[in-house]
């Protein structure tokens, strides 16, 4: 009884070296990862991804920043006086004024996006190779799926690099598909991958509380005026500055995410090598089925769960590192949360605020005097703040999950062969029940 035709193994040498009888299984792509099809689904389907971009949760950058206020020119205004007063001078000062400090300055709700590298998810690549349903055993060096831990049947080994010639190492490594024409044996990608948070910014407005001047007392010198005496007139005086908005340009904040994993939804097999020197078809060996599956031929289980198989649909096979490690499961469709972020800031510009100043009371003529107002004054053209550079605070942006993180795959059956005992009949165990024995011998 040879290999049903299009049941298929892997293959790890060239191309030119697939044995008769066997032939490249195209309905797995170039460099497609076999991934079990979902339940009741046939196989042939694909999906997944090469690469993929997180976004971000938004974030804020806030800081505090002082500019200085400037010295005011002299004033003017304050030359309403009587005839003949020379004092106080209609001109003075405010300096040593406070300065305006924001201590809050925000940079709102930036939400940059990661980058978008190539992922590859570690990959040994073999040839799937179909029987052409003239085989009678597996062929010697050819690579088979394994789920039993106490062992690989006799003259299989596990694919652990071991052997002479070396077996091929195919330890915590999926399986892909060779490109065409290509060899199998080519190892490559990863576990895990990073990203990076290129530079954002923007150019937000931001404003500073107004400030009170410094206080200008000036010296009071009671001088004659023209009709009536000036008496006791004080010139104490502040003013209110008005610091206008101002822009300033956020600049920098690259930022590297920590390494997350990647691996999808998986389920750790062992991948055993023919080291038989010769065609080998022991039982149990789990193979792969690329038809419908109302076709999966008799003798060969779907792995589903049922028939002591292992249940491989919708899960991906990793090669065990030991044979112990069969069984164990992990992945996951998902991955984000441990993109850590390490935190950056950003370069804010230099810049100035222009300063409006209100009137100031300036001197104010009391008893005695005549003639005599107010003289509520301004400065003009106070000068602008002083410039101020900073840097913000640090922010670590939290990576949001991405959804699809399987690799570009092509669905595929994992089928198990259960030999029937030899010599007695077989049957049809999809449709398995005692009257439905196939009135059949193994040959
Ligand atoms: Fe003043
Ligand atoms: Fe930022
Ligand atoms: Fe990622
Ligand atoms: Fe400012």
């Amino acid at each position: 009884m040879p290999i049903p035709i299009n049941v298929c193994f892997l293959w790890p040498g060239t191309n030119a070296s697939i044995p008769a009888g066997w032939a490249r299984e195209t309905l797995i792509g170039a460099l497609q990862y076999p991934k079990g099809a979902a339940a009741g689904v046939d196989p042939g389907a694909t999906g997944g991804v090469s690469s993929h971009q997180h976004d971000t949760t938004a974030h804020t950058h806030t800081i505090a920043h002082t500019h200085t206020t400037a010295n005011s020119p002299a004033g003017s205004g304050a030359t309403s006086r009587d005839s003949g007063t020379t004092n106080p001078p209609d001109t003075h000062t405010h300096d040593t004024n406070p300065d305006t400090s924001n201590p809050t300055e925000t940079m709102n709700d930036q939400a940059p996006g990661t980058d978008n590298p190539t992922v590859t998810l570690s990959f040994f690549r073999v040839i799937v190779i179909k029987s052409d349903g003239t085989p009678t055993g597996v062929p010697d060096l050819a690579v088979a799926i394994w789920d039993d831990p106490a062992g690989p049947p006799t003259s299989w080994n596990l694919c652990d690099g071991g052997g002479a010639p070396a077996r091929p190492d195919m330890r915590n490594r999926y399986i892909t598909q060779a490109g065409t024409g290509g060899d199998g044996g080519g190892t490559g990608g990863n576990l895990t991958h990073t990203h990076t948070i290129g530079a954002h910014g923007q150019s937000p407005a931001h404003t500073h509380p107004d400030v009170t001047s410094s206080q200008k007392t000036q010296a009071n010198v009671a001088g004659a005026g023209g009709g009536a005496q000036v008496g006791t007139a004080t010139s104490t005086h502040t003013h209110v500055l008005t610091i206008a908005s101002a822009t300033v340009t956020y600049s920098g904040g690259a930022d590297s995410a920590a390494a997350s994993n990647h691996e999808p939804p998986f389920r750790t097999e062992a991948f055993i090598q023919n080291n038989a020197g010769a065609d080998d078809w022991p039982d149990k060996l789990i193979g792969l089925w690329m038809q419908t599956l109302a076709s999966i031929p008799s003798d060969w289980a779907l792995c589903d769960g049922t028939l002591s198989t292992p249940d491989l649909r919708a899960l991906f096979i990793k090669g065990a590192n030991v044979i112990g490690d069969i069984g164990t499961t992990g992945g996951s469709l998902t991955h984000g949360a441990s993109h850590t972020t390490t935190g950056h800031t950003h370069s804010a510009t230099s810049h100035t605020h222009t300063v409006t100043v209100a009137a100031g009371a300036g001197e104010n003529r009391t008893a005695g005097a005549v003639s005599a107002s107010t003289t509520a004054h301004t400065h003009p053209s106070w000068g602008a703040t002083g410039a101020t550079a900073f840097t913000t605070g640090s922010t670590a942006p939290v990576v949001n999950d991405f959804t699809n993180t399987q690799p570009l795959f092509t669905g595929a059956a994992f089928i198990q062969w259960q030999a029937p005992p030899a010599g007695q009949p077989f049957y049809i165990r999809d449709s398995y029940s005692l009257p439905d024995f196939v009135s059949a011998t193994q040959v």
